[in-house]
């Protein structure tokens, strides 16, 4: 599979399985079954609720720990310095894991003003070694400008929600312009874009599904890409991406298929701890 070496020359491998509302006790089987599918890419959080079931399933894989890279998610309820590293190594014991390959914020919470000093505290694990890398997750302008205004560490992640019908395309040049990589979550619309007509007439031509059509187009645009399925079979379906390629004409044409639809929270608004 495919990696991107992130800006701190850490490799990620480019397709990850997203465990969102995949209830605990389904998660070890379908972090398993990832995982013997192909997938090296596993990506839970805090507020999943799913951690210890993902981190049983890296263990009963058989993997190396080495070879699959894991990425958690500090909650809301746990922003600033002492609780975000209280809340890691919470994660890391439910996890059951030495190191954890990636940490993020899950959602800036601008109203609590944390976040700035959440990050030291995601510098201080980075610099000690507790993870491989560290980024943000859903943040949307100018919350990006602000962290990196007082950041040592440069994200090596932003993790946004991305899909053809809500593409957030001016974001994604800001986070780039840094250097960090955009991770997209949500990547099919949560199952609303692949029923596009753009999509499914690609997919028609090229002979593969419309979710492989949209993976791909995150794939050639450059994003690691986090699609979700309850099901074994699309999992390995999602992954197999290689046996075609989607023209310039097709990639544009997806591009027009933006009509702001976000399908995630507005992080304006959500779960704002008292
Ligand atoms: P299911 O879990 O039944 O496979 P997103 O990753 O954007 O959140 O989208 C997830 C949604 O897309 C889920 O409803 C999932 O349904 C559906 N989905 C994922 N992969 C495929 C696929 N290969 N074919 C059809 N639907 C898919």
């Amino acid at each position: 599979m495919t990696s991107i070496t992130l800006n701190n020359g850490v490799s990620i491998p480019q397709i990850g399985y997203g465990v969102f509302q995949i209830p605990p006790d389904d998660a070890q089987r379908m972090t398993v079954a990832a995982l013997a599918a192909g997938y090296r890419h596993i990506d839970t959080a805090a507020g999943y609720q799913n951690e210890e079931g993902v981190g049983r399933g890296v263990r009963d894989s058989g993997l190396p720990r080495e070879d699959v890279f894991v990425t958690t998610k500090l909650w809301n309820a746990d922003q600033g310095y002492d609780n975000a590293l209280r809340a890691f190594e919470a994660s890391r014991s439910r996890l059951a894991l030495d190191y954890i390959d990636l940490y993020l914020i899950h959602f800036p919470v601008p109203q609590r003003r944390l976040y700035a000093e959440t990050w030291r505290a995601l510098e201080k694990l980075y610099a000690d070694g507790m993870v491989r890398a560290i980024g943000v997750s859903n943040f949307k302008f100018p919350y990006l400008d602000r962290l990196l205004a007082t950041a040592d560490v440069v994200p090596a992640v932003h993790q946004i929600e991305v899909h053809p019908t809500y593409q957030q395309a001016e974001l994604e040049a800001l986070t780039r312009s840094h250097g960090i990589e955009i991770e997209a979550y949500s990547p099919l619309g949560r199952g609303a874009d692949l029923e596009s007509e753009t999509i499914t007439d690609i997919a028609t031509r090229l002979d593969v599904t419309a979710a492989q059509v949209i993976i791909k187009w995150h794939l050639q645009r450059g994003r690691i890409v986090l699609p979700k399925s309850a099901s074994v079979a699309r999992l390995a379906v999602n992954l197999d991406t290689d046996g075609f390629e989607l023209t310039e004409a097709d990639l544009t044409a997806i591009e027009t298929l933006e009509q702001g639809l976000r399908t995630g929270e507005d992080i304006e608004t959500f779960d704002v701890p008292a």
